[in-house]
């Protein structure tokens, strides 16, 4: 009988990541090069029935939440059919809640579909509301698009929209008070986010990064915060704004890890397992998978890459490395 998937720190894991793509439709400055990275070959990425197999395991030993990353997850072809069949797995702790963080572009076309297919939450990366910005910080000029997206999710009955933004000195950090303004007023859960070492031209420098704290202060001059206690093994530390029902999170990756408490797995789209986005070695479950591997030996490889996750990132430490492959294809 499964038991729980607990690592050597008695977390026991219960959130698998799943990158269903590496390809974005746009090009962040933090996340991608402007020419792209060399996409994963076609053979090498998992098919959907290999996905879903893999997550079908990962599910019979108590995962019980997928989220959907990418690179941009809406860009498979399939993945209306992807969120359906995940959502009928079931397992010891139940069915998997089936969320998505996306950059929005596709959800006009996707949102109802993906709903009625059992998709319950999705969060979007937004880091500013300028349309100059946007198209510099993206290399894209697709402002408009990306909100008529989160209009759309919420239209389609998605509740609550997350909205993500990586604070950026110099680039962004003067709109964090904007942004919560743009969110209370719409209804959605504003976030911000400490930048962590995964940039792809390894420039990340910890003094130059804007910190929870600084945050904070901006925000602190605008609204009343409140904070909201227990935050499980969720990553953003959240606070009522001046009288609510609207929230702002914090997720301080760096300043105040919440490694600890982690619960995630991550699977590439080509079929790794990783314990943690900064993990210096992957589980191959891709080529166990072809060489015609059963459950038994699949579930196994689960339990050997939970119990060689470490106590946390590292970030900061000696002897830390930014992870070899960059997050669109780490899956973010
Ligand atoms: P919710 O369940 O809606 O709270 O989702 P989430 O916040 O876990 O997921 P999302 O994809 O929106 O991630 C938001 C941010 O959290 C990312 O941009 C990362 O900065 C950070 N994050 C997500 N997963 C991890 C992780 O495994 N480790 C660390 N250190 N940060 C993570
Ligand atoms: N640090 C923190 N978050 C990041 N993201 C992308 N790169 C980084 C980074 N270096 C975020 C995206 C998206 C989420 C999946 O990851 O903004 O919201
Ligand atoms: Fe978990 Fe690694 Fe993220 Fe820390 S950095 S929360 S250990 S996945």
């Amino acid at each position: 009988t499964p038991g729980p998937l607990a690592d050597g720190f008695g977390r026991e894991h219960r959130d698998l990541r799943i990158s269903l793509t590496d390809r974005c439709s746009l090009r962040c400055t933090y996340c991608m090069p402007a020419e792209g990275v060399p996409w994963l070959p076609g053979p090498s990425m998992l098919g959907t029935d290999e996905l879903v197999r893999i997550a079908r395991v990962g599910v019979g030993l108590g995962l019980n939440e997928i989220r959907l990353t990418g690179g941009e997850p809406l860009l498979r072809p399939d993945v209306v059919d992807v969120v359906a069949r995940l959502a009928a797995l079931d397992g010891p702790n139940g069915r998997p809640e089936i969320s998505m963080t996306t950059n929005a572009l596709r959800l006009p076309a996707l949102a109802s579909p993906l709903r009625e297919a059992g998709l319950a939450r999705v969060n979007v990366s937004l880091d500013t509301l300028d349309r100059d910005r946007f198209a510099r910080l993206t290399r894209r000029d697709r402002l408009p698009a990306t909100l008529a997206g989160i209009a759309a999710a919420a239209a389609a009955g998605f509740a609550p929209v997350k909205l993500n933004a990586v604070v950026m000195r110099g680039v962004n950090d003067d709109e964090v008070v904007d942004l919560v303004r743009f969110a209370v007023a719409h209804g959605y859960e504003m976030r911000f986010i400490e930048q962590m070492p995964l940039d792809p031209g390894h420039t990340w420098d910890r003094g130059e990064m804007v910190t929870q704290a600084e945050i904070l202060e901006r925000l602190g001059k605008a609204f009343r915060l409140t904070e909201v206690g227990d935050r499980g093994a969720a990553p953003a530390e959240r606070w009522v704004v001046d009288d609510g029902p609207a929230t702002v999170g914090v997720i301080a990756s760096v300043t105040a890890p919440f490694c600890g408490s982690c619960d995630r797995l991550r699977l590439t789209a080509d079929g790794q397992l990783r314990s943690c986005l900064f993990a210096r070695t992957e589980t191959d479950l891709r080529t166990l998978l072809r060489e015609g591997a059963d459950d038994a030996a699949l579930e196994a490889a689960f339990r050997t890459c939970v119990a060689g996750k470490k106590a946390g990132h590292g970030i900061g430490e000696p002897g830390f490395r930014q992870p070899d492959r960059p997050m669109s294809a780490i899956g973010g």
